[in-house]
């Protein structure tokens, strides 16, 4: 591979592009062919985004059965919801270690077995506290696959696709979300609450069968000292690859990095940067409102004047679902083509701007009042169902896919996991706070001031990724790290 990696944009702040030492003899993992393996390493990143995006979706359509058959007071349904974000908090925290000692191959084994084990206990639920307890332990799994899989897939893309591949597990998720949406429409009846919860066992049974035949990180067995399985590993990934070029070029990397990472090495101010780079991307994916509306697209729509169900499941299926799914193509054809750092911020642009509409809609309908109320939907109506769409479509190729993509490929090898770990748990941290308070906050300020906050956080995202985020498309993992030390942090 002749081509040296991209320079940044230049007026990318203080940072200038120079390829790291390793690139003259790290010729592998820039491109390459695309072999069974990478299929198969497609095929895990694809089952782990599916099980995280369904399990959150899944629930908005279940919840009227199982208010029924529990007799459920607010605050349990609220703990019914929350739970599964809660446990993916906990798992992603747990899962810095797991993927750091036992690797990130038999990390995505044991999301796969909470999974199946959380799904069970759900379906099979005889009391409210034994379905929170299945709520809890599928929230685990979700959060040590939130962890190990784009991990897992970064570390095993070649650099020229690693944006693509981790664009492929935020489509999983959206295409998670809207199985979820169209599943919800589809079985209404009180008792089917029990299929929608279990029916992520099937998945997840599909995901351990495959996670057992997948390869191990050649990047992860290098950093435990096992250079012979790295080389096996990665003969069998790219066979046409030059394995040792690539391996000395992993190895160089990890002596330049300090010799011991203990567990608080991720916070040295040497790895300040890639960290608050890492946490900013996984706060503003959250506070810029995406999961007020994939939860709450509803009631947004009620409030906007679709007043049958049918019409809001509609709306929040396609408008919000479908458009999703569709969106995220465009990240996958440009992530590794424009960049990270244009899809952010044309990406952010759009999010603003539709945020602001929403808000302004929102107004308007306060203003025309009650007899909206029973109108259907109205012009303003419309106008808040447009801005959604423009909003899903700005963050499906830019926040959504570009966070999982650069917190995956920012860390030095030493520290990955653990890095990857606290940022994911954090922007878990941020979804379960915007989730619990969205409805609170719209009571408080009203709908159209809470969405005017969401624009003015997209904006303040804007500057920060503008001032302070660096473009790594085309990079080894190994060469962004050069982009820190360029910079002095
Ligand atoms: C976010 C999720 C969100 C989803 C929507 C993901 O990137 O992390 O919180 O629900 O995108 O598509």
């Amino acid at each position: 591979m002749s081509a040296l990696p991209v320079a940044a944009p230049s007026r990318r702040p203080k940072l200038k592009a120079v390829p790291g030492s390793g690139e003259a003899e790290d010729p592998t993992s820039k491109g390459g062919r695309f072999t069974a393996w990478l299929f198969v390493v497609l095929v895990v990143v694809l089952f782990s985004g599916g099980l995280f995006g369904y399990d959150q979706g899944v629930i908005s359509g279940a919840l009227t059965g199982i208010k029924t058959a529990f007799a459920l007071s607010p605050f349990l349904v609220e703990v019914v919801t929350s739970w599964v974000t809660l446990g993916a908090l906990v798992g992603a925290l747990v899962a810095g270690e797991l993927t750091d000692r036992l690797g990130r191959r038999r990390s995505v084994l044991i999301a796969a077995a909470l999974f199946i084990f959380g799904a069970g206990i759900q379906a099979y639920a005889p009391v409210t506290v034994v379905l929170v307890c299945g709520r809890f332990i599928i929230g685990l799994g979700v959060g040590v696959a939130s962890v190990a899989a784009p991990l897992y897939s970064a570390e095993l893309a070649p650099a020229a696709w690693r944006g693509r591949f981790v664009s492929a597990y935020q489509l999983a998720i959206t295409v998670g979300i809207f199985l979820a949406y169209l599943l919800g429409g589809a079985l209404s009846s009180t008792a089917d609450w029990r299929i929608m919860l279990g029916a992520a066992g099937v998945p997840g049974l599909l995901l351990l069968g495959i996670g057992l035949i997948a390869p191990e990180s050649p990047r992860w067995l290098m950093k435990m000292h096992r250079r012979e399985d790295a080389r096996t590993q990665m003969a069998k990934i790219e066979p046409s690859e030059d394995c040792e070029g690539a391996l000395n070029a992993i190895a160089a990397a990890l002596n330049r990095e300090s010799k011991t990472a203990s567990r608080g090495a991720v916070l040295n101010a040497e790895w300040r940067r890639p960290l608050l780079i890492g946490l900013g991307l996984a706060i503003f994916q959250q506070i810029t409102g995406i999961n007020a509306i994939i939860y709450y697209a509803d009631q947004i729509f009620g409030s906007a004047g679709f007043l049958t169900e049918a019409s809001r499941t509609t709306a929040t299926t396609w408008a919000i679902g479908a458009v999703n799914v569709l969106a995220t193509f465009i990240a996958i054809a440009y992530i590794d083509g424009v960049g990270r750092r244009v899809l952010l911020l044309v990406g952010m642009i759009g999010m603003t701007v539709s945020l602001v509409v929403v808000g302004v809609a929102f107004q308007l309908i306060k203003q025309a009042g009650p007899a909206l109320a029973n109108a259907g939907p109205s012009v303003a109506g419309i106008v808040t169902l447009a801005g959604l769409v423009v909003f899903i479509i700005s963050f499906a190729f830019s926040l959504g896919p570009v966070t999982w993509t650069m917190i995956n490929e920012i860390f030095p090898g030493r520290i990955r996991g653990r890095g990857v770990a606290i940022c994911t748990a954090v922007n878990w941290a941020s979804a379960y706070l915007v989730s619990q308070f969205f409805l609170t906050l719209v009571d408080a300020i009203g709908s159209s001031l809470t969405f005017g906050l969401f624009a003015v956080f997209s904006v303040i995202g804007w500057i920060w990724v503008y001032v302070y985020v660096p473009e790594t498309k085309g990079f080894t993992l190994e060469e962004v790290q050069d982009l820190w030390k360029e910079t002095g942090k």
